[in-house]
């Protein structure tokens, strides 16, 4: 089965797992922004990896906009962002960006990213010093703010083909190898 990974990445963690899968499944890649819907509709296997900006997944309207002629396809979605993988954060990122409708049709992992400073555009650096100062101030922090806190100093990354595999696993089995 004919499959694309599509991606849309900011500082560069989805793109690392773009990377990962599109070499272990031997298939294209293309970034978000530089493939159309008539693109993707030579494809039977879509995947979509975008990170994730306060809850929304980047990149993802190029899904949502085009859902109805894609009904045919298998898509496979997945996000990143720095929160550790947990369900409640699967669960919050599944349902603030698909409809129960939109959830039947799409299969969702999330696969960990990282967080680099240096590497902010500019608009995401200003809301994530405002954040820095929030957190700075707070008396107690959860082991969360605390590790976030501390990513403003040293970058993290947080990729691995570990986290991938799942997804990569997936695949395979729906293309039957
Ligand atoms: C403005 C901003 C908002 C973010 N919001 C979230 C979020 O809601 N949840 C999360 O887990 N990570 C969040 N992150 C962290 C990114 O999702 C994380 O750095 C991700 O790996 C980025 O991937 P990319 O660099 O490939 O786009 C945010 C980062 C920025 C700069």
């Amino acid at each position: 089965m004919k499959t694309i990974m599509v991606y849309k990445s900011n500082s560069g963690y989805v793109k690392k797992y773009a990377d990962m899968i599109s070499s272990e499944l031997k298939c294209d890649i293309r970034e978000g922004s530089k493939v159309s819907l008539d693109q993707l509709k030579n494809y039977d296997i879509i995947i979509f990896g975008g990170g994730l900006y306060a809850v929304g997944i980047n990149g993802i309207k190029l899904l949502k906009n085009n859902i109805d002629s894609l009904v045919d396809k298998k898509i496979v979605v997945f996000a990143s962002g720095a929160s550790p993988f947990r369900e409640e954060v699967y669960d919050e990122v599944i349902n603030k960006n698909f409809t129960l409708e939109q959830q039947e049709l799409i299969k969702f992992f999330y696969l960990r990213g990282g967080f680099d400073f240096k590497k902010l555009k500019l608009r995401h650096k200003v809301v994530m010093k405002g954040m820095k100062m929030h957190l700075s101030k707070k008396d107690e922090l959860t082991e969360d703010e605390a590790g976030m806190l501390a990513a403003f100093d040293k970058p993290v990354d947080f990729t691995s083909k570990e986290n991938a595999q799942e997804l990569i696993d997936y695949v395979k089995s729906i293309r039957g190898f």
